[in-house]
């Protein structure tokens, strides 16, 4: 069953949207060498706290992080820990659900840690923009494989892979909702989308194979091969002529200044 959201219902996950693309921002203020990973967990999980949202990934089926820190050849769900240090030419992506008013936003971003090798920066650079491909096709009138399709093509024909184990989703009262939104698919195959469904985009691409492993603790997915992997997740809602991205990385990117890759 998927659920259209009213205007109204569109604006409270714009608010719970906007919460967590700061939290990002406030991220993305602290990565630098020498940083754990735990550091980040704390301070995203007080900052949401502090301005009336709650991390809601904590618990999720178990989970025991307020936010998802993948480093380099992990690619989702990697759990925060002070024993996990960022260095410099590391990537590390940052995932996180927040709820606030009764709406769940969804949102992920890889930060380069220093100076990041030009190979790895042109990966981060392809899937924010895969991303993008993707919201371009979140329009009322096309097809949810428009969406997948979109990702796929701009990833494959730049060389790059795309992992098929994990997929977006609706979202709204709850974190997951239908549909299931591949990032590969085929022009024109699937539902028709509607004005009103909402959708958490989040291709994650890999600069070599893209079969990946569950580490031992049950979260962490990497590659196989042990290349690096990259993340990013926008909340949209489906809308004639053009998606609304009910968040922004604005925020990440005014921190990042000169390093906004
Ligand atoms: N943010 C993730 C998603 O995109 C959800 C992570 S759930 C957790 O679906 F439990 F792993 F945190
Ligand atoms: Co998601």
């Amino acid at each position: 069953m998927i659920f259209l959201k009213t205007d109204e219902e569109i604006e409270l996950l714009r608010e719970s949207n906007l919460l967590l693309g700061k939290t990002l921002a406030e991220v993305a203020k602290v990565i630098a060498p020498g940083v754990t990973t735990g550091q980040l967990d704390k301070l995203a999980d007080e900052y949401i706290r502090d301005n009336g949202g709650i991390p809601s990934c904590k618990g999720f089926e178990g989970y025991p992080a307020s936010i998802c820190t993948s480093v380099n050849e992990q690619v989702v769900h990697g759990i925060p820990s002070d024993n996990t240090v960022l260095r410099d030419g590391d990537i590390v992506s940052v995932d996180l659900c927040v709820l606030k008013n009764g709406f769940h936003a969804d949102s992920a971003y890889t930060f380069p840690v220093g100076e990041v090798s030009a190979e790895v920066m042109s990966l981060l650079r392809t899937t924010k923009a895969a991303l993008y491909e993707g919201i371009s096709q979140a329009v009322a009138g096309k097809r949810l494989g428009d969406i997948g399709y979109a990702v796929q093509s701009y990833c494959e024909s730049r060389h790059y892979s795309v992992v098929r184990e994990f997929v977006g989703h609706g979202i709204g009262r709850s974190m997951h909702e239908e549909p299931e939104v591949c990032n590969y698919g085929r022009r024109g195959n699937g539902i028709v989308l509607k004005s009103g469904m909402t959708l958490a985009i989040e291709p994650m691409i890999c600069l070599g194979r893209r079969n990946i492993v569950l580490e031992d603790d049950g979260w962490t997915a990497r590659t196989v091969d042990r290349k690096p992997a990259a993340h990013y997740e926008l909340s949209v809602a489906v809308r004639p002529g053009k998606a609304d991205i009910l968040s922004t990385f604005e925020y990440i990117e005014q921190v990042l200044g000169e390093r906004f890759i």
